[in-house]
């Protein structure tokens, strides 16, 4: 059931149990002014008989004046009244006018039952009557009562009705907001970010629609980056992969020719018989090899990073740096890393490690320093803290039409509650990277992540 039903169905429900509850207090004041107006005029009818009655022992003509008497209460509405005779028959009645439509018996019901009828006995020796009989009649009234509720009635029912579709008309003005947001929701979930819903409407709409707008943008961005770290990954791999091409070819190639040649050279000075040159010849084999299998081990290094589980932190850090140490040997490195690695998570290390790794490529490649300091520390709170400093000329100027590595480095932190600032390092030349994580994955580390 929609919502909409929902709300139109609770505003009837009120409508009707309203009408109900006023129309039984309407009904119950009716039957206590109905009672109180048929005892008022039992009262009086019993009075104007007993009085009529006091009289008649002079009157030289009893039946004559029972007779006016009864008639006296034609058309009453209230009470009718009978002379019966000494045998119990009716002699004469009272006529009472009748109500053109009276009141259903189930509604005369309601109005509670009539008080009882009265019987006044005719002095003895009356013409032979025995008694009056007043009875109240309440018709007359019932009927009245009973057209003045079906009067309410039908004015509740039209207002209600009329109300009810006033409302429906406003809930469904006011419920199309929510059903544009219903819609833009449904596209989210399909992954589609581009949808934005008007903001217009009432305050809590607008928190609502304002939200969501922020949160379709934010998605739309993330998304966007996160195509963007792909490819940028894609691109590294496929830079990395013609770098250890370029390797093997530079350095592999030239020694397995050496080798090859050497390996012919001694079979010549075999052939020939100079068999003193040979070992000079195995030598020279076995260096190009040695050669070679330090070659290798590098490339087995860039190949495999995922030593960090291996092998350890400190083990992978200590690899990275023999890696720049190799390339740019005009950069010093000073590096302090933890006594105690044990303790951290898989995860912490392998931020921390993409981090360092990051800062590192970021610090040659912009900053052309002379020395860069990575620092592995566990404060007394317990906090990891991994600072790469370099002492470049870099300023950051650049900074807003970079890469994404700062961004990556960033989102690797904060995902498991750490925090990550970098810039230009306080009153110093270079640039400073710093990120605190807690050890514990299940802690947050407080500051929140800044630009520095
Ligand atoms: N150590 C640093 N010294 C100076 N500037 C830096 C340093 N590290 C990063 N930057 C600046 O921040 C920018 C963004 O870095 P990053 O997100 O890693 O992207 P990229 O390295 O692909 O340019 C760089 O382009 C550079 O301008
Ligand atoms: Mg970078």
């Amino acid at each position: 059931m929609s919502l909409r039903a929902r709300v139109v169905a609770l505003i009837a429900v009120v409508l009707l149990i309203s009408t109900l509850m006023g129309t039984l207090v309407a009904g119950y004041q009716t039957r206590h002014a109905l009672s109180a107006e048929l005892a008022a005029g039992l009262g009086g009818a019993r009075q104007t008989v007993n009085s009529a009655l006091e009289d008649l022992p002079n009157s030289d003509h009893p039946a004559r004046d029972l007779h006016q008497l009864i008639a006296t209460f034609d058309g009453n509405l209230h009470v009718r009244s009978a002379l019966l005779t000494a045998d119990g028959r009716t002699a004469w009645a009272s006529k009472t006018t009748l109500p053109d439509q009276p009141a259903p018996r189930w509604f005369r019901r309601l109005l509670g039952p009539d008080p009882t009828r009265l019987s006044i006995a005719v002095p003895a020796g009356s013409a032979g009557f025995r008694e009056i009989v007043l009875t109240p009649t309440s018709e007359i009234d019932a009927a009245a009562a009973w057209r003045e509720f079906i009067g309410v009635v039908m004015v509740l029912c039209g207002s209600g009705a009329v109300g009810l579709v006033l409302v429906y008309f406003v809930i469904s003005a006011a419920f199309r907001p929510l059903r544009a947001l219903a819609g833009e929701f449904g596209r989210i979930g399909t992954g589609d970010y581009t949808g934005r819903v008007v903001e217009t409407g009432p305050t809590e709409l607008l928190d609502l629609q304002r939200g969501f707008n922020r949160m379709a943008g934010e998605l739309a961005v993330t998304t966007d980056r996160n195509r963007l770290l792909g490819d940028q990954l894609l691109t590294i791999q496929e830079e990395e992969r013609a770098d250890i091409a370029r390797d093997l070819h530079d350095d592999i190639g030239p020694h397995l020719f050496a080798v090859n040649m050497d390996a012919e050279m001694i079979v010549q000075l075999n052939e020939v018989g100079r068999h003193a040159a040979i070992p000079e010849q195995v030598r020279a084999i076995q260096a190009g090899v040695r050669h070679m299998q330090r070659q290798v081990r590098d490339l087995l290094v860039r190949l495999r990073p995922t030593r960090i589980t291996e092998l350890g932190l400190n083990a992978a850090i200590s690899d990275l740096i023999s890696f720049w140490t190799v390339r740019r040997p005009d950069i010093a490195f000073d590096v302090t890393l933890l006594e105690e690695e044990a303790q951290l998570p898989e995860t912490t290390k392998d931020i921390v490690y993409r981090v360092v790794q990051e800062a590192a490529n970021n610090a040659v490649r912009h900053a052309d320093p002379r020395r860069v300091r990575i620092a592995l520390e566990i404060d007394e709170a317990q906090v990891l803290c991994v600072s790469i400093t370099d002492d470049g000329a870099g300023r950051g100027d650049k900074i807003a039409g970079g890469g994404l590595g700062l961004v990556g480095m960033r989102e690797r932190v904060t995902s498991v509650g750490g925090s990550l600032t970098f810039g230009p390092t306080d009153g110093a030349a270079g640039w400073t990277i710093r990120a605190r994580l807690a050890p514990d994955p299940d802690r947050t580390v407080k500051n929140t992540a800044a630009i520095a």
